[in-house]
């Protein structure tokens, strides 16, 4: 089981991250990922300045927008599934 970290800390729910937990469940049920990848709340990432805070089994993704989120989560999958 893998598994995707969304942080939930009050900056990155400012910039959507409530919005990208709903926009993953969408693409891990269209991908048939929902028993492969599970998704988990986390608090801040020390991402607050630079996007949205999201680590794929323990690595920290960089650049995290609400636009590019899925795009970047789905080519780190693509790597270790
Ligand atoms: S609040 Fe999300 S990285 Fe800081």
């Amino acid at each position: 089981m893998h598994t995707i970290e969304i942080c939930v800390g009050s900056s990155c729910f400012v910039k959507g991250s409530n919005e990208l937990v709903e926009l993953l469940k969408k693409y891990l049920e269209e991908h048939d990922l929902e028993d492969k990848v599970q998704m988990k709340g986390a608090f801040c990432m020390g991402q607050c300045s630079k996007g949205l805070g999201v680590r794929v089994d323990g690595k920290l993704l960089e650049g995290v927008t609400l636009m590019n989120a899925i795009e970047k989560i789905e080519n780190e999958l693509n790597m270790i599934i």
